[in-house]
């Protein structure tokens, strides 16, 4: 496990932080594998409900290692995984929660990323900024689709094309980000926010999850889609302890579901 990368677990919530603040938490390979494995980890251990991504204080990324980029330049798609990809795989494919942690800079894929996570709070000083461009590169993991979707053509194109660094209130009113909160709070605001997710029904979390990330449909499709679940949800015994917790008055303990 890389040193530049850490990983704690409490409270059903796992915390990954970028850990190379000298560097501007500049991602290596080996920090995409230790991040990957914590995802991929996480994702069958029941003690994990919910996963927290972020940096250093002030800093999340300045994105990929400009030398490494250099030295083993990665192949997304390719047969050999880079650790990139491995770690952007664990990241897309989590079936679990992520929320994302961004305090100061995000460059790079450290604004991509958001693209994959479930809810996102940033810092007042946080910087978004995607400079492909600017390094003769193209986008990468899907923001080439995603961006244009989340946020309009033109929006997205700023950000793509142009380059141009985005301010936490420009990324909140785009829906890039959730909502901003004051850095020094931030890291116990998230924290928070996500303990309230891990006390929740985590079937409930992962299914809400799974619908939205289910890809687009017709709306009767959908509707039907959501019915099948629903269904099912109602005879759960985690739909039984919401309910009876209600008649009884007390908040629901869904401790003992995986
Ligand atoms: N890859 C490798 N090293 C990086 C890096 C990156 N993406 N970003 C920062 N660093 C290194 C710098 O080389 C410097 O190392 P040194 O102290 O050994 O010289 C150290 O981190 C501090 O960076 P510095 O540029 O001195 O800090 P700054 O506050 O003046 O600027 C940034 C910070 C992030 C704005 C600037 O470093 C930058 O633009 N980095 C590149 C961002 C980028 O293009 N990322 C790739 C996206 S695909």
């Amino acid at each position: 496990m890389s040193n530049l990368v850490s990983v704690e677990t409490t409270d059903g919530v796992r915390t990954i932080r970028w850990n190379r603040p000298e560097k501007k938490n500049a991602l290596l390979r080996e920090m995409y594998d230790a991040a990957a494995e914590a995802f991929e980890t996480g994702e069958t251990d029941a003690d994990v409900r919910v996963f927290v991504l972020g940096g250093t204080p002030g800093l999340f990324t300045a994105g990929n290692d400009l030398v490494d980029f250099m030295q083993a330049p990665p192949h997304i798609g390719s047969e050999d995984m880079p650790p990139v990809e491995r770690f952007m795989r664990a990241l897309m494919t989590a079936k679990k929660p992520v929320i994302a942690e961004v305090d100061g800079l995000a460059i790079g894929i450290g604004t991509t990323l958001l693209l994959h996570c479930d809810l996102s709070y940033a810092s007042e000083n946080a910087a978004f900024k995607t400079p492909f461009v600017d390094l003769a590169l193209a986008p990468e993991f899907a923001s080439s689709l995603l961006f244009p979707t989340l946020l309009g053509r033109a929006a997205a194109s700023d950000l793509l094309m142009l380059g141009s660094v985005w301010d936490a209130k420009r990324a909140r009113e785009a829906g890039l980000i959730t909502d901003i909160v004051p850095s020094e709070k931030l890291a116990g605001f998230v924290n928070e926010r996500a303990r309230a997710l891990a006390a929740k029904s985590p079937g409930a979390v992962r299914q809400a999850k799974a619908l939205m990330m289910t890809p687009s449909e017709s709306a009767e499709d959908r509707m039907a889609r959501e019915g099948g679940i629903f269904a099912q949800m109602l005879q759960s015994p985690e739909f039984n302890e919401a309910v009876t917790a209600f008649m009884e008055r007390r908040a629901p303990d869904f401790s003992r579901f995986g």
